[in-house]
């Protein structure tokens, strides 16, 4: 049967036979906001790339959980911006980390809100990886050293770039040519030293999954619900799970962000929570954005080692990964909208060129269209005061 007998028109003609007929209801029920702690009392400083959101002193933490709980979102997730960072993410699994004493705080002010907690080291690491790095030894030639020393002297700070064979004397490890230096030098000498290492380090994946586990406990303590790592190293939900139980945590949850890639769109996020690397990239570790059927392995590898639910990340430019996970997986299924997606679409409103409102709830929609059952979102308090 076809038209005219087949008229897809009819369902839609008023509001009202629309709404009848909505295959995909978006509720603040599904969504997570995340915060971004920063040490100090009443500070609430706006992030450059992201309108609309803050870096948060613990007080001003508590009244924003406050609030996203009297929107009917049920869960918020922390990330942390420490007063120190080092080469072994002390600020990651301190019983006094910020995001530790945030919790405790939240939890005591503002009980009944889920906490989910963001496992990662990068921004608690001095180099910005989300794991342990390595320097491959390599010899310097006498000219780089020379020119080193020159802009030592120039009173230049040099990034030091630990060498796994004298951890306790980091040096920087040279593989650029003197000339290219020079070129570089004139810019910014911190950019030279991190090119340098930039072709000759690596991330340690075994090392790394003890500060992983290490920190996922200390957040338990501190009171999170649900244990979200995001690091992407192999290993590391058998590893949380593990630790978790042995101290103690057996029913608490892990969100395994699973199929996470390596994406221009964290962009604005690691200058909110300062976490970009300062060499290199991650694409070691996160995932190949052209790759679906790996993201699908990965998922898979994730629950083998206990992940309770799954997330893909970011969500809009991989909706196809997400509809794949909801049809192989049974089990909730989570999205990240992240920072580079909130940016463009608050970019693109602030400049008059779409109508932000619609823009904001379709892509949410759509999001949850695709299969996620449960959004990470910026927008979240945003859409719930649209939703009420
Ligand atoms: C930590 C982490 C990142 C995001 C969530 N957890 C940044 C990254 O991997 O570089 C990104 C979230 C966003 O962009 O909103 N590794």
């Amino acid at each position: 049967m076809a038209f005219p007998t087949d008229r897809p028109r009819r369902l839609r003609r008023t509001d009202a036979l629309r709404s009848f007929v909505r295959e995909t209801r978006l509720s603040p029920e599904g969504f997570v906001y995340p915060l971004f702690v920063c040490p100090g009392e009443g500070v609430r400083k706006e992030v450059r790339s992201m309108p609309g959101v803050f870096n948060l002193s613990v007080d001003e933490a508590v009244k924003e959980c406050a609030e996203v709980k009297s929107l009917g979102i049920p869960s918020v997730i922390l990330f942390g911006l420490p007063e120190s960072k080092d080469e072994v993410a002390t600020g990651a699994w301190a019983d006094n980390g910020i995001v530790q004493q945030a919790a405790r705080a939240i939890k005591r002010e503002v009980p009944g809100l889920l906490l989910m907690g963001d496992v990662c080291l990068c921004e608690y690491m001095s180099h910005g990886h989300c794991g342990i790095v390595a320097g491959r030894q390599a010899d310097m030639s006498k000219e780089v050293a020379e020119f080193i020393h020159e802009l030592e002297a120039q009173g230049k700070r040099l990034i030091a770039i630990p060498s796994p064979k004298s951890r306790s004397a980091p040096s920087a490890t040279a593989v650029a040519t003197a000339p290219a230096i020079a070129a570089m030098a004139a810019e910014n000498c911190e950019i030279l030293v991190a090119a340098m290492a930039a072709e000759n380090y690596e991330i340690l994946n075994d090392p790394t999954l003890e500060l992983l586990a290490k920190t996922a406990v200390s957040q338990a303590r501190a009171g999170m619900d649900i244990i979200a790592p995001s690091d992407m190293m192999d290993g590391r939900v058998d590893a949380i799970r593990t630790a978790l139980d042995d101290a103690g945590f057996q029913n608490t949850p892990i969100l395994s962000y699973a199929a996470k890639f390596a994406s221009g769109f964290y962009g604005p996020f690691r200058e909110a929570a300062d976490s970009a690397p300062h060499f290199g990239d991650r694409r070691s570790y996160q995932m190949d954005p052209a790759n679906l059927r790996e993201a699908m392995r990965e998922i898979e590898l994730d629950l083998e080692e206990g992940a309770d639910m799954i997330m893909v990340k970011p969500a809009m430019p991989y909706l196809d990964v997400l509809h794949e996970a909801r049809l192989r997986f049974d089990v909730p299924l989570a999205a990240y909208q992240v920072s580079g997606e909130y940016a463009m679409i608050k970019a693109a409103a602030l400049n008059g060129w779409i109508d932000y409102e619609r823009v904001m709830m379709e892509s949410l929609l759509c999001i949850q269209r695709a299969g996620a059952q449960v959004t990470l979102t910026y927008f979240a308090k945003e859409a719930a005061r649209l939703l009420a």
